[in-house]
């Protein structure tokens, strides 16, 4: 069943791999709402509800945008984020494929933003022991922009990209422009003047079920396009072992619900502002 959360049908989805849609329908679900996407006889993108007898329902309106064909079941208030690297010619653009993961996209939203697990969900590649403290950063709701930053974040990372295979401390950004999208920001190793942007982006099907795909632009002409796929791949896979088992399955924004630290800073802006926001769905107030 469709969410009745207004504010999140009023937002922006990818749904699909823009070079991976064909004339063949594809059967998915957003907000817990059936949809379907296709190539249209013109060859452009088309994505419709499915209604519960199975028609064909409204058309919904679509974007293409960083390698993903994105919708929304409502009137969207904020245009899809702006990446200003994927402008950047000498970018390399790698788009790491979906995983589904039984948690809520808040949660994996969370756990992105997380650095505290470093050491202990991607060992000896994000972070190893005994490094496992998280220097203090800076966390904000910018009002202007209506997003959540973390800023000047460093860690100690043991391999910080797939060109390095020593460790250092790096610094990281990161940005939650929207509920199911968040960024990271990361001084690229081989180019300190310049920073690798990393988004995730999160269809959120159910409450407790979405999909994600994280889509880099790099700054990096060494590493085969294989490599780079593969070190996304195993970081992500570790990352879904965790999500799905954090109880609640769904994002309480209750304050005191868990006990937060130091590090949590993120988290704590994060479960700020989806509150301020009105945000239900995928959180443990729920929005059935
Ligand atoms: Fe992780």
């Amino acid at each position: 069943m469709k969410t009745t959360d207004r504010v999140a049908l009023n937002d922006w989805y990818a749904i699909a791999t823009a070079s991976e849609v064909t004339a063949q329908p594809v059967t998915t679900r957003l907000l817990g709402q059936d949809i379907e996407y296709r190539l249209s006889e013109s060859g452009a993108p088309l994505v419709r509800e499915i209604l519960d007898d199975g028609a064909r329902g409204p058309v919904l309106p679509v974007q293409v945008r960083y390698g993903c064909l994105f919708t929304s079941l409502g009137t969207p208030v904020k245009d899809i984020v702006h990446i200003e690297e994927a402008e950047e010619e000498d970018r390399r653009f790698v788009p790491c494929g979906w995983v589904t993961m039984r948690a809520s996209g808040l949660r994996v939203v969370e756990n992105f933003l997380d650095m505290a697990h470093f050491p202990f969900v991607h060992t000896d590649i994000l972070g190893s022991e005994p490094h496992t403290e998280v220097p203090t950063y800076q966390s904000e709701i910018r009002r202007d922009v209506d997003e959540v930053w973390a800023t000047n974040c460093t860690f100690f990372q043991p391999r910080i990209a797939a060109t390095e295979d020593k460790g250092d401390f790096v610094h990281l950004t990161y940005r939650v422009p929207s509920p199911f999208v968040v960024m990271l920001y990361r001084v690229c190793p081989t180019s300190p003047n310049r920073l690798d942007a990393i988004a995730l982006f999160i269809q959120p099907m159910e409450e407790g079920l979405c999909r994600a795909q994280p889509v880099m632009y790099l700054v990096d002409s060494i590493s085969t396009h294989k490599a780079l796929l593969n070190f996304e791949q195993v970081i992500f896979l570790q990352d879904r072992i965790i999500v799905e088992n954090q109880r609640p399955l769904l994002l309480p924004l209750e304050p005191r619900a868990e006990i937060p630290t130091r590090a949590d800073s993120s988290s704590i802006a994060y479960r700020r502002w989806l509150k301020e926001k009105g945000v239900r769905f995928g959180t443990t107030a729920g929005a059935a």
